[in-house]
């Protein structure tokens, strides 16, 4: 039985490629390393945690020790990496917890992947997944291809691209195979109401403001974050090693367009007024260095392993909403407790 290490597998995007694999991949044993930060949730797995071949590992991958016996006593055979703090807003509050978890932590997974596959790499594959913040910021024109030079501007974005590097050069200089994705905005069921959408969809339902940074003008390209998993899982399987692949949604917004839309739905789905919610909408000091624009081409995976985005953003929007709705509890838990604390940090001053 293939043992495949999946990190960060209680987050947003971990969890839907975790619940892809376990479902899709009945030989496969699927391990999911994940320490359980404010953004690891257990309850986004409760459907496939009694499932034969998939058992949770609570874990830091800043642990060196940890990770090399956790490699030798479990016997890894492959490796998909989404462990990773993600908010680039926290990484402009607390750069070194994205210095640790990012690069650290990924370097630590390198070593023991190394140390376990004593350099013979024919069955073994570290699978790192990454952004499209590591391109930087486009113009009006033009998309993030996958020779465009790399250039961050965020705490965030740095971190990512500095494990970018060290997982291209454990390829380059011991030869281990190793492929990268870089994604764009993902959105769907379990994420978390730190990020745009998920902020936002809760912030109407409360009657709260929506806080659009500075103008609203930023563009971002938002794929399903099913259509992400199924992509990982066709680069996992199909990638030749050593190679990088963008994936996105071909589905450009700005963000103050996005907003008008979902309050547009939001007012059906709860029965309120057209324009009612929209009123919520408040400008706010925009997020320093922040990116205008990204955009992916993402013809490369689309010609060589058959995959295009699956929805429109309209229909993937709706369900979200939908998803959002009818999963109050699952609203409830992730917004209690030290939420909270983070809001008022976060948006109080702004
Ligand atoms: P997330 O923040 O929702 O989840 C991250 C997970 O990693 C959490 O479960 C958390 O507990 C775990 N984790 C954090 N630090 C850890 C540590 N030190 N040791 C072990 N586990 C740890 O993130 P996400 O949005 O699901 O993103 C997953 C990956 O995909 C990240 O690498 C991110 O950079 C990348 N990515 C995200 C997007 C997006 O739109 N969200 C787009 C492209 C790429
Ligand atoms: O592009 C991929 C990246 O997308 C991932 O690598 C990151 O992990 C993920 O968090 C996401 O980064 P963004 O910064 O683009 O996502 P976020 O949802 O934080 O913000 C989306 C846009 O909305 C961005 O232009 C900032 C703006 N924004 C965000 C928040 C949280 C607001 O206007 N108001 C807000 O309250």
């Amino acid at each position: 039985m293939k043992k495949i290490l999946i990190t960060g597998g209680a987050g947003f995007i971990g969890s839907h490629v975790v619940r892809r694999f376990v479902n899709n991949y009945p030989n496969y044993q699927i391990i999911n390393l994940d320490k359980l930060t404010y953004a690891g949730n257990l309850l986004n797995l409760k459907d496939i945690e009694q499932s034969p071949n998939y058992k949770f590992i609570k874990g830091d991958i800043v642990d060196a020790a940890f990770i090399d016996q956790l490699f030798s006593k479990e016997q890894i055979d492959s490796v998909i990496h989404l462990a990773a703090e993600s908010h680039v807003d926290r990484s402009i509050s607390n750069p070194l917890e994205f210095v640790m978890t990012n690069v650290v932590g990924t370097v630590n997974l390198l070593n023991a992947a190394r140390h376990q596959w004593k350099s013979e790499y024919s069955n073994h594959r570290f699978y790192h997944v990454s952004t499209d913040e590591v391109y930087g910021s486009l113009g009006e024109t033009g998309l993030f291809t996958e020779q465009t030079a790399y250039d961050p501007h965020s705490p965030y974005s740095a971190s990512k691209a500095s494990s970018d590097h060290f997982v291209r050069s454990y390829h380059d200089t011991y030869g281990m195979d190793a492929v990268i994705s870089n994604c764009s905005n993902n959105y769907g069921s379990f994420h978390f109401p730190e990020k745009l959408i998920p902020l936002s969809i809760n912030n109407i339902k409360n009657n709260l403001p929506i806080p659009v940074y500075g103008k609203g003008e930023n563009i971002r390209d938002w794929l399903w974050v099913e259509d992400h998993a199924r992509a990982i899982d066709l680069i996992f399987h199909q990638a030749p090693a050593g190679t990088t692949y963008n994936i996105g949604g071909h589905n450009e917004w700005t963000n103050i367009d996005l907003i008008r839309l979902l309050c547009k739905i939001m007012d059906q789905k709860l029965g309120r007024e057209p324009g009612a919610s929209a009123k919520l909408i408040t400008f706010v000091t925009d997020r320093a260095g922040h990116d205008l624009r990204y955009a992916i081409d993402s013809s490369k995976l689309q010609a060589d392993l058959g995959w295009k985005p699956s929805l429109q953003f309209e229909e993937g929007l709706e369900k979200t909403v939908d998803w959002f709705l009818n999963n109050e509890d699952w609203l409830q838990s992730v917004t209690s407790g030290n939420y909270q604390s983070y809001y008022n940090d976060q948006y109080g001053k702004r």
